[in-house]
């Protein structure tokens, strides 16, 4: 098996990021760097930068009501809650399918399985993404034209977005946004750029998966329907 799917396969990280991880040298087959289409074969010792990587056949997923306040890394460098922290005891090694900002609350999955990953967030799957958000006062119709059809931010445009209002009052106003990408504070930024700061925002869907149910800060585990929806989106 290739060095990155098995990374992947055994909880270390994405696919992706497995190939960062090896290009910089902090993997080793047999305690040498290896490159990046190295093979693991049976009885050989991975490790990542230090740690060994033991082959886990169970694949374990659930689904967080993540709260603002918490990172979605496995551990931080300023020393701020991360979303493991929101784990029960006994969760075996798992990670955060994509990030929600430290500010962002709502649905976040966790899993062991590369392969679920990478088919989530990989741009030309177009999973979609639903968002509730607030932004203060009101939105022109023109600014929510121009988000539909795409803004530039940091230089390149987002794809096409659907984007309706929940609620109008003289204070805020209530938007549902769906997104088919997952560039870094995408929605954020998508309103930044029509002038209009997000106030609030929570992930509310993954496709046809919501939180119903899920109280904010709690985490259960996938049904197997879920996860097969979820394989097959
Ligand atoms: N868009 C953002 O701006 N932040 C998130 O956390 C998710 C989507």
């Amino acid at each position: 098996m290739r060095i990155n799917k098995f990374l992947a396969e055994n909880g270390v990280t994405s696919r992706r990021n497995a190939d960062k991880l090896i290009e910089s040298g902090e993997v080793t087959i047999n305690g040498k760097p290896c490159s990046l289409g190295a093979e693991v074969k049976e009885g050989d010792v991975v490790q990542v930068n230090g740690s060994k990587i033991t082959a886990n056949a169970k694949k374990e997923y659930y689904i967080m009501n993540k709260p603002k306040g918490y990172v979605c890394t496995v551990s931080d460098d300023k020393g701020r809650p991360t979303v493991m922290d929101l784990l029960p005891a006994g969760v075996g090694r798992v990670f955060p399918i994509g990030r929600l900002d430290y500010d962002t609350e709502g649905l976040l999955l966790l899993t062991n399985d590369g392969d679920l990953t990478f088919r989530l967030t990989h741009p030309k799957n177009e999973v979609p993404k639903t968002y509730l958000i607030r932004i203060e006062g009101d939105i022109s119709a023109q600014a929510i034209a121009k988000l539909r059809s795409g803004v530039e931010i940091d230089g390149v445009k987002t794809q096409k977005s659907n984007v309706h209002v929940v609620e109008s009052t003289d204070d805020y106003t209530k938007l549902h946004v769906t997104i088919t990408e997952g560039r870094n504070r995408q929605v954020r930024k998508m309103f930044e750029s029509v002038g209009k700061e997000v106030v609030f925002l929570k992930r509310i869907k993954i496709g046809d998966l919501t939180l119903r149910g899920l109280d904010r800060g709690k985490v259960r585990k996938l049904s197997p329907e879920e996860i097969h929806y979820l394989q097959h989106i």
